[in-house]
């Protein structure tokens, strides 16, 4: 298996505020265009209805929606009931894009953390990374700083899973 989940968060694990994500950074979204590829991408039903109607399904992507609600409709997108479902279809091979629900449901699969770190703080968040055990994560790259062309500095943070 493949699982990437990849995601962004402020320097408190903050990912989303409002059912939004409270920064830009245009490297991320080119970052996470490139991590993505042209595989599939798995996201929360609230994640995809964060995305602007005309930027969904994410082209070039199998994009997979997971929802408790079997009626659920995601023109362009699979929909399904969990996580292990999504990795069913998926092949195993998979990019997990979120949100903090999917995130938190996704660790057990996940064979590798692609996390950029936004230095800023979010007042008010809503939704939250999950918890990076020391025990079963090691740290496999940690990028310098950049500065954005919106004046915000991040970096990238890999991390793959610790031989068990
Ligand atoms: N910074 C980042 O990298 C990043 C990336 C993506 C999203 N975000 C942000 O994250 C926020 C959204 O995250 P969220 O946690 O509120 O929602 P979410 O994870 O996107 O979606 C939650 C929904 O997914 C479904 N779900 C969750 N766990 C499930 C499970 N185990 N089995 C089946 N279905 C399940 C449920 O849908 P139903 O209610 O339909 O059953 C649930 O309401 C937004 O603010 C968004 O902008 C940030």
């Amino acid at each position: 298996m493949t699982v990437s989940l990849v995601w962004a968060q402020d320097l408190a694990g903050a990912i989303g505020k409002a059912n939004t994500i409270p920064w830009r950074v245009p490297e991320d979204m080119a970052r996470f265009k490139e991590l993505t590829g042209t595989g599939a991408v798995v996201m929360g039903r609230k994640t995809w209805e964060s995305l602007p109607p005309k930027f969904r399904p994410l082209p070039g992507r199998r994009n997979v929606v997971v929802t408790r609600n079997a009626g659920f409709e995601a023109p362009g997108a699979e929909t399904v009931g969990g996580l292990s479902e999504a990795l069913d279809l998926t092949g195993g091979v998979a990019s997990v894009m979120g949100g903090g629900e999917i995130y938190t449901a996704a660790m057990e699969f996940a064979t590798q953390l692609r996390v950029t770190e936004i230095d800023v703080l979010v007042e008010g968040a809503d939704a939250f990374a999950p918890e990076i055990d020391a025990d079963v994560w090691t740290l496999a790259d940690r990028g310098d700083w950049e500065t954005s062309r919106t004046g915000t500095r991040y970096r990238f943070v890999d991390y793959r899973r610790a031989a068990r």
